[in-house]
């Protein structure tokens, strides 16, 4: 399947999608005229992502990685952009400019866990760039990645008080299953198996 095709509007955003010439990579316009390329993430955008983490706040920080975290280091820059393609799948919107020089606005992954067809996704949309239907967009994007790779589930773990990831999980169609063990903790599951949709 060629990774050139558009991407169907969602019929209450304003988005303006074109595909780019690279695989899984988009043109996006914001409504307010700005313009953002959906891409994978590469090796080069570590050192971006490790300067821009000091402007998020330590709420993003929290709802994203469940823990406080002070510094993104470069290691955890390094783990985080390089992907493992059989298992992995990261996507980023940042400035149009080639990896490396772009400031990376938003970042989901998904990663496959070992020996199951289930990924683990996790998803930050700058506040910035928040409220437009860009985390829509990108989750949307794991869920056909998934979908491609054959996997019977994608999942995340989600603060039970982080209404909006709660909210898009479950317009999305993600049902909630009770962690016993993690109190404050939901996980959100999306079931990819043909019988599901029936
Ligand atoms: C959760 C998050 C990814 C949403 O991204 P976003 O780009 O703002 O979301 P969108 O604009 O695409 O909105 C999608 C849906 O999310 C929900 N949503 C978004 N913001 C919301 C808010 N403030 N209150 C309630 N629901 C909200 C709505 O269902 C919305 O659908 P709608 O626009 O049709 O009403 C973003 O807020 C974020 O990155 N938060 C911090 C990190 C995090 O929580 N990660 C999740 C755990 S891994």
């Amino acid at each position: 399947m060629s990774h050139r095709e558009s991407i169907p509007p969602h019929p209450a955003s304003s988005l303006r999608i074109s595909p780019l010439s690279e695989p899984w990579s988009h043109r996006v316009q914001l409504d307010d005229g700005r313009v953002l390329w959906l891409r994978p993430i590469a090796p080069a955008d570590a050192e971006p992502i490790r300067q821009v983490f000091p402007l998020l706040s330590s709420e993003e920080i929290r709802l994203r990685f469940l823990h406080p975290i002070k510094e993104m280091t470069s290691q955890m820059a390094q783990r985080l952009t390089h992907i493992d393609p059989l298992s992995q799948f990261a996507l980023v919107l940042a400035e149009p400019l080639p990896p490396g020089e772009a400031l990376v606005g938003a970042v989901a992954r998904l990663a496959i866990d070992a020996d199951t067809r289930h990924a683990e996704f996790a998803i930050l949309v700058s506040r910035f760039l928040a409220g437009r239907g860009l985390g829509r967009l990108l989750m949307k994007r794991l869920v056909v990645w998934a979908r491609q790779h054959a996997l019977d589930s994608i999942y995340g773990d989600v603060l039970d008080e982080n209404l909006p990831m709660l909210s898009l999980a479950e317009t999305l169609g993600f049902r909630r299953e009770h962690l016993a063990d993690e109190p404050g903790l939901v996980r959100v599951r999306l079931d990819l198996r043909p019988e599901a949709g029936r």
